[in-house]
């Protein structure tokens, strides 16, 4: 009898194409809460999953469960030590859609800087009345300073486009990066509350974390340029979303570019009435090339472990 895999919802094709001639592989179509998971999940050795919530609760539902493949690079919706427990391998899709997701990063500081959404909305609606020397003033990028907050493959990948407009790269993470690292991007490790005030643009890429959740609150906005930038195309959860919407409302900071939602994907009824900021519908990896290869790269993920081997892109060890 074939092995089951569940893909929990619509993927790139590829991933269909390449596992169904070896294992029997059933698709949903729409999105799964934790409870229908629960009630689904029994029958299954593998899931293919873009972002579902695999609670503890839904591991203990699938007896079966020999890898957890996340259609994602972030995993913060896994147990871990759940999967840990059952000795379950959890993969995610790094490396794959770094630049994709760095690209979309610069697409929201454009677009914040030069206040593209405003410009947009007036055209749409009639509004132009042709050039004016005084409207939608944005800001100049170059030589300014980017601040990074997580340096890892994406952080990393936005500093090295920063080059392009000569801009200094400050970062801050809990570990220092090895000269090497910092020497390649020109990249500064500075103490947090440096990278608040000094950034002109802060853009986050950490993951989410216990430590990060909520890292940007009121007391971090305050100690931020009144000129600056604020960019999450990582977690929601890491600013706190009403918080972000008194920093814009009362101009603390100059302009916020979003990608993730606290309560995603709610988004705060303020925040669609503000002018100041670009909303994005959590595109970070969407390109047909990026979505197509964290298909494959999951499904290979998969293949792997039901054949006995070693997944390419585990989160942990087992
Ligand atoms: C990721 O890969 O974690 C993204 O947020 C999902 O597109």
């Amino acid at each position: 009898m074939k092995k089951r895999i569940l893909i929990t919802t619509e993927i790139p094709e590829v991933a269909y194409q390449r596992l169904s001639p070896k294992y029997q592989v059933d698709r949903n179509k729409t999105r799964l809460t934790e409870s229908q998971l629960r009630s689904r999940v029994g029958p299954y050795e593998a899931l293919l999953i873009l972002a579902d919530p695999i609670t503890r609760e839904v591991i203990q539902a699938a007896p079966l469960l020999r890898c957890i493949a996340n259609y994602t690079v972030g995993f913060d919706n896994v147990d871990l030590q759940a999967a840990k427990e059952r000795r379950i391998w959890v993969t995610n899709t790094p490396e794959v859609l770094t630049e994709a997701t760095a690209d979309l990063t610069w697409s929201l500081i454009l677009s914040c800087a030069r206040r593209m959404p405003e410009g947009e909305r007036m055209v749409r609606k009639g509004k132009f009345k042709g050039v004016h020397a005084l409207m939608l003033l944005g800001a100049d990028l170059q030589g300014k300073t980017m601040g990074i907050y997580g340096f890892g493959r994406i952080g990393q990948a936005v500093a090295r486009r920063g080059r392009g407009w000569d801009m200094k790269v400050l970062y801050y993470q809990r570990h220092r990066e090895p000269p090497a690292v910092e020497r390649r991007y020109n990249a500064h490790y500075v103490p947090f509350e440096r990278l608040l005030r000094e950034s002109d643009i802060l853009s986050i890429h950490s993951p989410l974390t216990q430590e990060t959740r909520h890292r940007f609150t009121r007391k971090e906005f305050r100690k931020m340029k009144p000129t600056a930038i604020f960019i999450n195309a990582g977690r929601g959860l890491i600013h706190r979303e009403k918080d972000l919407v008194q920093a814009l409302r009362k101009k603390w900071i100059f302009s916020a570019g979003l990608d993730v939602y606290e309560f995603e994907p709610k988004v705060a009824p303020e925040l669609l009435r503000l002018e100041n900021c670009t909303l994005l519908p959590h595109l970070g990896s969407a390109t047909v090339e990026t979505r197509n290869a964290m298909a494959c790269l999951a499904a290979e993920n998969i293949d792997l472990v039901l054949s006995g081997r070693k997944p390419k892109t585990p989160v942990f060890d087992i």
